[in-house]
């Protein structure tokens, strides 16, 4: 499973990408507006620091423009991956996008029918918002699930499953239970995936015993 980040705080980026289990970035409007910085330069420094695909999405909601921006964005890396509503006009831009070769990641799914299409549009990946659904007393992992098992039946469906809105670990665990490709993830929920209180009690007493011994490993 690919672990993406869900953020555009780039400090955040770099950290994560240091421990090099980070796959790729995901970002949305509304992460740019949080992180106040000028969009095209940010997603140029992203694409320097990860070694994966970085999402970008389109501002507009009409096809020509959409088209025009996501050429855009496309030419600032080859790791650009352009992301597009799940609308008519954006399935438009993801099947002109991904016939040229650019990466497509289609946002905004809510439900099996739009993976279908988003499927059938040649997206490099889908995103289905699982916390939103969730938020809404809707079972978002089963969603999931259902779109895993659908894409499973016909292998002329390239699309990576992509989890978004996730919430907590949970999330990633039942995610990956399923084979979705890749999820991605607030900062905060990936620092959550390493910790166990098991795991720091065990460390704790296997240094305070090592120290017992008086040795040294390195001399
Ligand atoms: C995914 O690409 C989205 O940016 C993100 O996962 C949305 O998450 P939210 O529902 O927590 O805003």
């Amino acid at each position: 499973m690919k672990f993406f980040v869900d953020t555009a705080d780039l400090n955040d980026i770099k950290e994560l990408a240091a421990t090099g289990l980070l796959d790729g970035v995901t970002t949305n409007p509304s992460l740019i507006a949080k992180s106040g910085r000028n969009f095209l330069d940010l997603v140029a420094e992203i694409c320097e620091v990860v070694d994966g695909p970085v999402s970008a999405e389109v501002a507009a909601t009409d096809f020509e423009t959409m088209l025009k921006e996501g050429r855009k964005l496309a030419k600032i890396s080859p790791r650009v991956a352009v992301k597009v509503p799940l609308t008519p006009a954006g399935l438009k831009v993801c099947k002109a996008l991904s016939t040229i070769g650019t990466m497509v990641n289609v946002t905004l799914c809510f439900s099996a029918a739009q993976a279908i299409l988003a499927a059938k549009a040649g997206a490099s990946f889908v995103s289905p918002f699982v916390g939103r659904l969730d938020d809404v007393g809707t079972d978002g992992m089963g969603l999931i699930a259902e779109i895993c098992q659908i894409y499973k039946q016909y292998p002329s469906f390239t699309t990576e499953v992509l989890v978004a809105s996730v919430r907590h670990p949970m999330h990633v665990v039942e995610a990956a239970k399923l084979g979705a490709h890749v999820a991605t993830m607030p900062p905060s929920v990936i620092r959550l995936l390493f910790g166990h209180p098991l795991t720091d009690k065990g460390l704790a007493q296997f240094v305070a015993d090592w120290q017992k011994t008086g040795q040294t490993i390195l001399g």
